[in-house]
C-alpha cells in the first residue's frame, strides 16, 4: 500500500514549496535527514499553506511548538535533544496524539518507536547545494494523496 514520491529540489524555495503541497495530510508525520537537510524549511511551508504568516524555526530547545491553524491543531517536534523517550510524556506529547492533530516531527528516531508507526515519512538528503525529498505514504488516505500528487508537476 506504501505509495511514494521523489522531488529535486533545487531552492530553498522548492523546499517551502513541497510542504506547502504536503498540508493536506494529518496524523503522524515523520521528517528524516541530516542537520540543515531541510525539514524546517518543509515544515515552515506546510504551515504557511495553512495561513502562518510568523517566523518557524526548530523548537530545537523547547522540542514542541504548537499551532491553530485553519481549524488544525498542528504541533511541530524537533526532538534531536531529546534526552529519553519518556519525556515526550511529560511534554504532553502523548495526550496529542489523539483525535485529528497533526504532528512533524523532525529527528523521531530519538523517540526509540515511542511515537508509534507514522502515516508518512519524509526523507530529505543533501544533492550538492540542493536537496532531494522522499515522501513515503504509509496509510491509505495518505497513498491516495501522494499518487495524486505525484501526478501534478
Ligand atoms: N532545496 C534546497 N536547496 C538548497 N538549500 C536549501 C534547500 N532547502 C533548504 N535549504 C537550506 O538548507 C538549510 C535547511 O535548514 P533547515 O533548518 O530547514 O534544516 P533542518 O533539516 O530542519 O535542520 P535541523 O536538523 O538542524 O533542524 C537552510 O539554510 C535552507 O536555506
Ligand atoms: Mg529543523
Amino acid at each position: 500500500m506504501s505509495e511514494q514520491l521523489v522531488r529535486c529540489l533545487p531552492h530553498e524555495r522548492s523546499t517551502e514549496m513541497l510542504g506547502r503541497r504536503l498540508s493536506p495530510l494529518d496524523g503522524l508525520i515523520f521528517l528524516h535527514g541530516e542537520l540543515g537537510s531541510g525539514k524546517t524549511a518543509l515544515v515552515r511551508g506546510f504551515l504557511r499553506a495553512l495561513g502562518y504568516r510568523g517566523a518557524v524555526k526548530s523548537p530545537t530547545y523547547t522540542l514542541v511548538e504548537p499551532y491553530e491553524l485553519s481549524g488544525r491543531r498542528i504541533l511541530h517536534l524537533d526532538i534531536y535533544r531529546l534526552s529519553d523517550p519518556e519525556e515526550l510524556e511529560y511534554l504532553g506529547v502523548r495526550d496529542e496524539q489523539s483525535g485529528d492533530n497533526t504532528l512533524l516531527v523532525e529527528w523521531p528516531d530519538r523517540a526509540g518507536g515511542s511515537l508509534g508507526e507514522p502515516g508518512v515519512e519524509i526523507f530529505m538528503e543533501y544533492d550538492g547545494a540542493a536537496r532531494r525529498a522522499t515522501v513515503r505514504a504509509l496509510s491509505e488516505p495518505a497513498a491516495s494523496f501522494i499518487k495524486v500528487l505525484s501526478g501534478l508537476k
